[in-house]
């Protein structure tokens, strides 16, 4: 098969790596794609959002299946043009990916549906939300409605800044249109956890749960990025937690979002925060997650393509998952100034001229620029490593990661501390 594989973040480099071992797949082709994709795939320069482009190039490439890595694509509908035009793709329609492009619609699903989550109200009028502000307890999460990178939810502590947060969103437009509606959330306390699933729309296939890093300075200080670092398991989860993430989360999602027409196909992920109370969903997105990819893909045995076709084609089994015995930590290297503004063209030097498959670099924001890659982009590199226990594979990424040299580089030194400090399971 050929694979068009749609971004060019680690995640994506991560799927690109995994999908070279597969059996069925004999060319891989990366839109726009890094620097390290290129050296696995072809890397074609069309931008992600650019749907007509890359379905013309899918026709005249003969792509047999293309797989979508961000969720701007899939909010845009690229699934529905590209099956209009009876192309094989991987992913949520627009209809199913309404689960992570509005959080209003998420927050009212989660409601109808009695999946856990914080209580909440959705306001598209600013006066109301004020009011709202003025009249209750603190503290609270506010967040644009639309898709804000990661970077829509701001939790505040008592009026004021709650008045600025609205004020910032809904009049001096910070997020653009995603914050003309607000959802205002109670703030919910316990671990955060990821847990990505399979789906053909029908059956679930849940992945092991991961945990990423969101605050980008070490302590979880300084403000929220698109995540500095993951590691898979997560130890304090216990299997029977596991069962009522898919009971209490999964199922009643692909269930709900089946009976109203919106039949979801692909990755659900599920952002989690769990406590002794059991789960409660932060948040859905409709795609793989970014870094938790590039810690949970390199412990799965299964063939990837092999999945992703048998979803495509709803005829996936009803077999679990196969994982290494294994840990998996991966460490972000970003650029200065990540999250805010940063600069690019740095040379990368250090990276290991050979990976294995227990020591990985993912390219995320690289380039090549003559014989050198340089950076392009705040998060730029990934080093996931795998070992017997999750200290070993913690002492291995930062090994690998402090070699890794560019100007402005830094990473956060704490990745997977949490789950060698915490003692104690959640059960339930
Ligand atoms: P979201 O955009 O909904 O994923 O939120 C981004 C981040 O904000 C999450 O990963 C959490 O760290 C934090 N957050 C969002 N909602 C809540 C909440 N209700 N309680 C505590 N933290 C939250
Ligand atoms: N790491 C969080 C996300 O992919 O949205």
């Amino acid at each position: 098969m050929k694979i068009l594989v749609v971004g060019s973040g680690g995640r994506e480099h991560t799927i690109c790596w995994k999908l070279s071992k597969s059996k069925l797949v004999s060319k891989i082709f990366c839109a726009p794609g890094n620097a390290g994709i290129a050296d696995i795939g072809k890397c074609v320069p069309f931008s992600v959002d650019d749907i007509p482009g890359l379905a013309n190039l899918a026709k005249q490439e003969g792509i047999d299946l293309t797989v979508v890595g961000p969720e701007l694509p899939l909010t845009l509908g690229i699934v529905d043009e590209f099956e209009e035009r009876g192309l094989r793709i991987f992913g949520p329609t627009k209809e199913a990916a309404i689960i992570e492009g509005s959080k209003a619609f998420a927050k009212e699903f989660m409601r109808k549906y009695h999946i856990p989550t914080a209580p909440f109200k959705v306001f598209d009028d600013r006066e109301k939300a004020l009011r709202f502000c003025n009249d209750t307890r603190y503290p609270l999460v506010i967040k644009a409605d639309g898709l804000a990178a990661g970077k829509g939810a701001i939790i505040v502590d008592n009026i004021q800044q709650a008045r600025n947060t609205v004020d910032s969103m809904m009049v001096d437009k910070r997020f653009g249109d995603a914050g003309s509606k607000v959802v205002i959330e109670d703030k919910l306390v316990g671990e955060e956890v990821t847990v990505m699933a399979f789906t053909d729309g029908e059956s679930i296939l849940p992945m092991l749960p991961s945990q990423d890093h969101k605050p980008v300075f070490d302590k979880d200080q300084g403000p929220n990025t698109g995540g500095m670092g993951a590691y898979c398991p997560v130890p304090f989860i216990s299997d029977r937690l596991m069962v009522d993430i898919l009971d209490l989360v999964l199922e009643p999602t692909i269930r709900g979002l089946k009976a109203e027409g919106r039949t979801f196909k692909g990755i659900l992920y599920a952002g989690l925060m769990v406590n002794e109370r059991g789960p409660k969903v932060i948040e859905f997105n409709c795609r793989f997650g970014d870094p938790e990819t590039q810690a949970v893909l390199p412990l799965l045995k299964n063939d990837l393509a092999e999945i992703f076709v048998s979803i495509v084609d709803g005829n996936i089994s009803l077999e679990d998952l196969t994982w290494q015995d294994a840990c998996s930590v991966c460490v972000i290297l970003a650029s200065d100034g990540y999250p805010g503004s940063y600069e690019k063209g740095k040379p990368i030097s250090g990276l290991p001229a050979k990976q294995t498959d227990q020591r990985l670099v993912f390219h995320a924001g690289t380039k090549r620029a003559g014989d050198k890659t340089v950076t392009n982009g705040g998060r730029v590199l990934g080093v996931t490593s795998l070992d017997v226990n999750l200290h070993d594979a913690i002492a291995g990424a930062y090994e690998v990661a402090e070699k890794i040299k560019f100007d402005g580089s830094f990473f956060r030194t704490d990745i997977g501390r949490k789950a060698t400090m915490r003692k104690s399971k959640f059960t339930r």
